[in-house]
């Protein structure tokens, strides 16, 4: 038996969520159902990324989320991803690697540029925007709905919380690409190549910075750091940092919700037609549904602070504890039949793709807004994009998503 038992351990021991292959060809969803029912918080002592504790049910997300101070974001013990970004020249000091009392500070700072009564102010050009897009698209003739709708539709939004100027709009997702890839590990020439980018981005928004500085405080969010006594005046990695923090934050995760959307439906063609038939009714459950089994961000890392006994695991001080959302939101205990994409599910809110505690997603609603607004423009058109060849996906265990994915667009009415 004792030896049966080593042989699972070791086994579990190579159960390692973070390699690329998994992520690249859909493959991961098997190791973490077996994560959850059989070590749901188990050490990997060998990785592309070192050494880590994968955290896997739901519950125990919540938990180490809840106690910042034995589970630290600091960037100061590499930060918030299971790559350390303190091996780079780009730390990326932003407030979401930060603890309190100096992440608070800069996320008060943020935090009125996103409530409801903002947001609300953004609804009408939005739909406006993803209406139109929607009407040009090619029908009966295939197109990449990545590049064609996911990326330009958040680009847009994107560009409009920054006031930034719309001709050089294109250059953000390129840099939001660069600042949150992580898959590229130590490798010293393409770290060169996302330095170069990650410093051109802070150098274009240093020089849009100091001019709205010089005017009155406007409403987008340059002028309201520029304007903050906590985000006035950082040092460089710490306003580099931030600004790859909203760029990122709010451009890779919602375009990689839109593209999820495209394979959801095509998977749940039978929830799709009970969308389109009521989206006043199920376009939020749909948007919601989507961004849980999408999980735009696969994981947050935290560093523990001190030894700490974690059910029934010894963590030591420095480890890297990795919290997989993409395995808590399909946890059995808290969402039944898991994988399936259920608009009407009644607990889907619960879920974890924003986080959870001091540090969950400020851009969230937003989030939701842009993408129900997409799913209710569709439904209202009766449009279905039809996948027609393999979805390309990202090779990255932390930005989940997609390259490209070949779809035809067909309508109900023709
Ligand atoms: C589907 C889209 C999105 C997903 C899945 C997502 C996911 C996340 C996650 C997982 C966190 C960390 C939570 C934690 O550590 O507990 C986070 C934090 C954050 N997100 Fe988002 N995000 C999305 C959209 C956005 C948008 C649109 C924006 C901004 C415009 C944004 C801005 C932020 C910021 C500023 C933080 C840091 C909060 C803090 O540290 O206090 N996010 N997001």
């Amino acid at each position: 038996m004792a030896e049966v038992a080593e042989i699972d351990v070791k086994e579990l021991e190579r159960l390692d969520g973070s390699r690329a292959e998994l992520w690249a060809q859909n493959t991961w969803r098997p190791l973490f159902a077996r994560l959850r029912a059989e070590e749901p918080v188990s050490y990997c002592p060998e990785s592309f990324f070192g050494p880590y504790w994968s955290v896997a049910k739901y519950e125990d997300i919540i938990a180490i989320e809840d106690d910042p101070a034995t589970f630290s974001s600091s960037w100061e013990h590499g930060g918030i991803v299971i790559f350390d970004m303190h091996d780079t020249n780009v730390q990326l000091r932003m407030f979401i690697a930060m603890d309190d009392p100096e992440h608070n500070a800069q996320r008060k700072t943020i935090a009125p540029a996103v409530t409801p009564s903002e947001i609300a102010k953004l609804t009408g050009p939005l739909r406006e925007r993803t209406g139109k897009l929607l009407d040009e698209l090619p029908v009966g003739e295939e197109f990449d709905w990545v590049h064609t709708v996911s990326i330009p539709l958040t680009t847009a939004m994107l560009a409009t919380l920054f006031d930034f100027p719309w001709e050089d709009r294109h250059k953000l997702p390129i840099w939001s690409d660069w600042a949150a890839k992580i898959d590229i590990g130590p490798d010293p020439v393409l770290n060169a190549e996302r330095e170069k980018h990650v410093f051109e981005m802070a150098a274009y928004f240093k020089k849009l910075f100091n001019e709205r500085k010089a005017l009155p405080p406007q409403p987008n969010l340059l002028s309201i750091m520029a304007h903050s006594e906590a985000m006035s005046d950082l040092d460089d990695q710490r306003f580099m940092g931030n600004i790859a923090l909203l760029v990122v934050g709010g451009n890779d995760t919602t375009r990689n919700s839109m593209s999820g959307l495209v394979e959801r439906i095509n998977l749940f063609p039978d929830a799709w037609a009970k969308v389109k038939a009521d989206p006043a009714k199920l376009a939020a459950g749909a948007a919601t549904e989507t961004i849980r089994l999408q999980t735009p961000i696969a994981h947050m890392r935290r560093t523990a602070t001190r030894d700490v006994e974690f059910r029934g695991k010894q963590i030591r001080k420095g480890d890297k504890v990795v919290m997989w959302y993409n395995s808590g939101n399909r946890d059995e205990d808290v969402f039944p039949d898991g994988d399936r994409w259920d608009p009407e599910r009644e607990n889907t809110r619960r879920h974890l793709s924003f986080g959870y505690g001091i540090h969950r997603c400020l851009g969230a609603r937003l989030a939701e807004l842009q993408l129900a607004t997409l799913i209710s423009e569709m439904a209202k058109r009766g449009m279905t994009p039809r996948i027609v060849g393999e979805p390309e996906r990202l090779p990255s265990c932390f930005t989940s998503g997609f390259e490209h994915i070949p779809v035809i667009m067909e309508r109900d009415d023709g």
